[in-house]
């Protein structure tokens, strides 16, 4: 049977969502680059977390830095120290392995922050292997996972995370943003790790982007939050360390949580938890946030829980991003090493500012929403194929189908296309081929409506919406349609737009999706 990995990775490629970077001289191990769908619905994920998380405050703002920063960044922020992977080399064939996945790989549990001795013992007490050749396994040492660069002269690293633009522009943008607190500064953008083992598709590359948002606030407020009562008894999802062996996620109010955490921790939980939940209609059972121990939190971090979403095709819950409580960690540091002060006066008070990060990794996220809206199903004699994704994700809001290609549908069809654009839509124009190849077309990129023009509408102005997931479809005017349209991204049932249409299932052998519609039940 093929995984469901490969069949989301082949149709990956063949409708241009993604595929491995440079392919045509052999592709390159952990890159991937996105063909023009792929960026369409990355975009969607990155614009829907733009407005939702700068939302929340009236002093959140995105800014853009470099990719390349000077080697003094990271000695400050101590990535150059402590930004390792314990690694392996086999004595046999020399491939290098991740000590801590290669463990994980043969004995159950999770292995992150084991020291290099700790990791060396496992191996030889249970006589673990090269997984390519058989041999053995050197000493467990370490490798820094940054990418070194000369600019110009000078050594640089690639950065591994984006929050350190966001750190060595603080001073700047508190004086912009007259010196008020907390203070929000986002970036969308490139991190680079030399991941040892990188693998499973998007989940583990070597360039990736990341969404992250750093909040500097005054740590003698981090009891508080001044919307905290609203969402004081909604539930988090969590799994804690000690129902870890369970696995069993418990609801828990943000005001019983906020006994163990403090309550600004808590307040950015509840808002990441709604994103997934209520923004993006993810189901609550696929979402959770994971307590990390004291030896697998981020050298930086003093709080660190992650969100986890459960990707079916990785085997269950995986890491998509996570909620750093970096105090003044990096802020401290770079003082140190730049000599510029980071001392702030506020409310009467000198001290350095406090970090809460909302991090999160765009590839996964993206790979998740892709994975859990991958459904295939028997639909009469013939196989669909579809990409549920929610419907603010979809690559394209509709798809402006004519039955034919002539009889005015195809111009009517293209007026149609043009009047939704300048509504601000995004719109798929498809005129070649049976109408029932277009829609599984359509589906398997994960449109969430087929517009389709016929007959009816050159003779009474009506056209159908299909919708994506129920193949439903319901007759609306086509005056109407940009807002209904509207209302249909922002997740209202097809049903309440319009008259249902009677689809009766018809057999073409040159109609894959093995449907069309009769104008009946108008
Ligand atoms: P992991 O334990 O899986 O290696 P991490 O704990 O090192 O991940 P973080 O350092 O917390 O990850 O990075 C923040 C986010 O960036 C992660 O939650 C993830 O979504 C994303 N991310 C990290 N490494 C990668 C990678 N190699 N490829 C794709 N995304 C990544
Ligand atoms: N900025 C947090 C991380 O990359 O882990």
């Amino acid at each position: 049977m093929v995984k469901k990995e490969n069949k989301i990775e082949e149709i990956a490629r063949r409708r241009g969502i993604f595929w491995t970077s440079s392919d045509i001289y052999g592709g390159v191990s952990g890159m991937y680059d996105y063909g023009h769908i792929g960026t369409l619905i990355k975009r969607k994920w990155e614009n829907t977390w733009r407005k939702y998380f700068l939302g929340l405050n009236g002093n959140f703002f995105e800014i853009d830095c470099r990719n390349m920063m000077p080697d003094k960044v990271f000695k400050a922020s101590g990535h150059v120290d402590s930004f390792v992977d314990p690694i392996t080399k086999c004595r046999k064939c020399g491939g290098i392995e991740r000590a801590d996945h290669l463990v994980e790989s043969i004995l159950e549990g999770n292995f992150e922050g084991l020291s290099p001795g700790e990791l060396t013992k496992l191996i030889r007490e249970h006589r673990i292997k090269c997984p390519k050749c058989g041999g053995e396994m050197e000493e467990v040492g370490i490798l820094n996972m940054m990418f070194p660069v000369m600019i110009g002269s000078s050594l640089g690293y690639l950065r591994p995370e984006t929050a350190q633009g966001a750190y060595v522009s603080f001073p700047r943008e508190f004086e912009v943003s007259r010196k008020r607190l907390p203070l929000g500064l986002a970036i969308l953008g490139r991190a680079y790790r030399n991941e040892i083992s990188p693998r499973n598709l998007l989940i583990r590359m070597r360039e990736f982007d990341q969404a992250e948002l750093q909040i500097f606030f005054n740590p003698d407020m981090i009891n508080d939050h001044e919307s905290f009562n609203e969402i004081s008894l909604y539930n988090l999802r969590i799994l804690s360390v000690d129902s870890r062996k369970s696995g069993i996620v418990h609801e828990i109010s943000c005001k019983d949580v906020s006994v163990k955490l403090p309550k600004f921790y808590v307040y950015y939980m509840a808002m990441i938890q709604k994103f997934y939940l209520d923004v993006l209609g993810l189901p609550p059972e696929k979402f959770r946030f994971r307590e990390l121990s004291d030896e697998e939190k981020a050298f930086y971090n003093k709080y660190h829980w992650d969100i986890e979403l459960d990707i079916e095709s990785m085997d269950g819950f995986r890491e998509v991003g996570g909620i750093h409580y970096r105090t003044d960690h990096d802020l401290a540091g770079h003082q140190k090493v730049s000599g510029r002060d980071m001392d702030i006066f506020h409310d009467g008070k000198k001290f350095i500012p406090h970090v809460l990060e909302l991090s999160f990794g765009i590839d996964r996220n993206v790979y998740a929403v892709l994975d859990m809206g991958f459904v295939e199903e028997m639909v009469g004699q013939e196989e669909r194929t579809t990409l549920r994704l929610p419907r603010a994700l979809s690559p394209f809001d509709c798809a402006v189908l004519p039955l034919v290609k002539r009889d005015g549908m195809d111009a009517k069809a293209l007026e149609i296309r043009k009047t939704l654009t300048a509504a601000g839509m995004d719109v798929f124009y498809d005129d070649s081929g049976s109408i029932g190849r277009r829609y599984r077309r359509m589906d398997e990129i994960g449109v969430a409506a087929c517009i389709t023009v016929d007959s009816d509408t050159i003779a009474s102005g009506t056209v159908t919406l299909r919708d994506r997931d129920t193949m439903k479809q319901v007759l609306i005017k086509d005056r109407d349609l940009a807002g209904k349209m509207r209302l249909y991204i922002s997740g209202e049932p097809a049903e309440s737009l319009g008259n249902a249409v009677i689809v009766k299932p018809e057999k073409n052998p040159d109609m894959n999706s093995g449907f069309t519609y009769s104008a009946q039940g108008k």
